[in-house]
């Protein structure tokens, strides 16, 4: 047992002086010598100390890929019991944090992040998103939050193309009104299993796949998809609409549909 602690103690000694030496390195060289820090300390990427390096040094970026792998501009940290987001080294473009316990998302979390274009955090724990935390990211493209507690879509940049919010609870007030209105570039908004009970409008013209399954939806109304002031238009890239597991009614609306190449799937009364 002494044993163990002894080799454990002198890890942890060899493990700080390499840092204290590193301090003083460039960025390059650092990334250069993370397969020699393992060696000399003498201790695996999963090893349970590591979380605390990525709280216990505030090197930017350094420790994330320690706990994390880091490739090209890939931030990969699934699986690794993430409570929170870590600070990301600043030239990430994608940040893979699925299947961790982040329970929360900061203003602060993303913040000065000017190359970051996907962010997946599938399958945490995510109750609570500050309004702001993505709006200021210049080129955001993907933001996946699927399978979590998120009851309040945040603002979002309008470069988006894809927004996956699908297995959350957002609810009758969970989407901002108005709120994909400028993203003149969104392809794919998919919003299965919520509590969701009316379309935000409106939708871009660049849409070509919308899943609302499984949702509260019982109205569609006549200008959601198709345009009441002008019967020929015609909503062509809007191919693939899933509306099943809603009790829409479309009695009172009869033309809601009149403008799509296809016919939504799902049930309509
Ligand atoms: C659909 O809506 C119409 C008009 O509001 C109503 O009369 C009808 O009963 C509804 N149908 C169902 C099955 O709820």
């Amino acid at each position: 047992m002494s044993l163990i602690l002894q080799h454990l103690a002198a890890s942890v000694a060899r493990a700080f002086l390499f840092f204290i030496l590193s301090l003083s390195a460039p960025p390059w060289l650092l990334r250069q010598l993370i397969p020699a820090f393992y060696i000399i300390a003498g201790v695996s990427p999963t090893s349970i100390f590591l979380p605390c390096l990525s709280v216990c040094l505030p090197v930017p970026g350094m420790p994330t890929c320690l706990l994390c792998t880091c490739l090209g501009g890939s931030v990969y940290c699934d699986d690794v019991k993430l409570t929170s987001v870590p600070p990301l080294p600043k030239e990430t473009t994608h940040f893979y944090g699925r299947y961790n316990h982040i329970t929360k998302i900061n203003k602060g979390d993303f913040a000065q992040m000017n190359k970051l274009k996907r962010i997946d955090l599938t399958a945490n724990e995510i109750s609570s998103i500050a309004d702001d935390a993505f709006s200021g990211l210049p080129v955001l493209e993907e933001l996946v939050l699927r399978e979590n507690r998120v009851s309040q879509l945040p603002a979002l940049p309008p470069m988006m193309t894809l927004i996956d919010a699908s297995h959350n609870n957002i609810g009758a007030t969970g989407i901002h009104k108005e709120a994909f209105k400028d993203m003149t570039g969104l392809l794919y908004l998919y919003l299965t299993d919520n509590h969701i009970d009316h379309l935000p409008v409106p939708l871009p013209d660049s849409l070509r796949s919308l899943h609302l399954q499984r949702n509260n939806i019982q109205m569609i109304h006549e200008d959601t998809f198709c345009n009441l002031k002008d019967f020929n238009y015609i909503r062509n890239a809007l191919e693939d609409i899933r509306l099943d597991g809603n009790p829409i009614n479309l009695s009172m609306t009869p033309q809601a549909y009149v403008c799509l190449p296809r016919v939504p799937i799902g049930a309509h009364i």
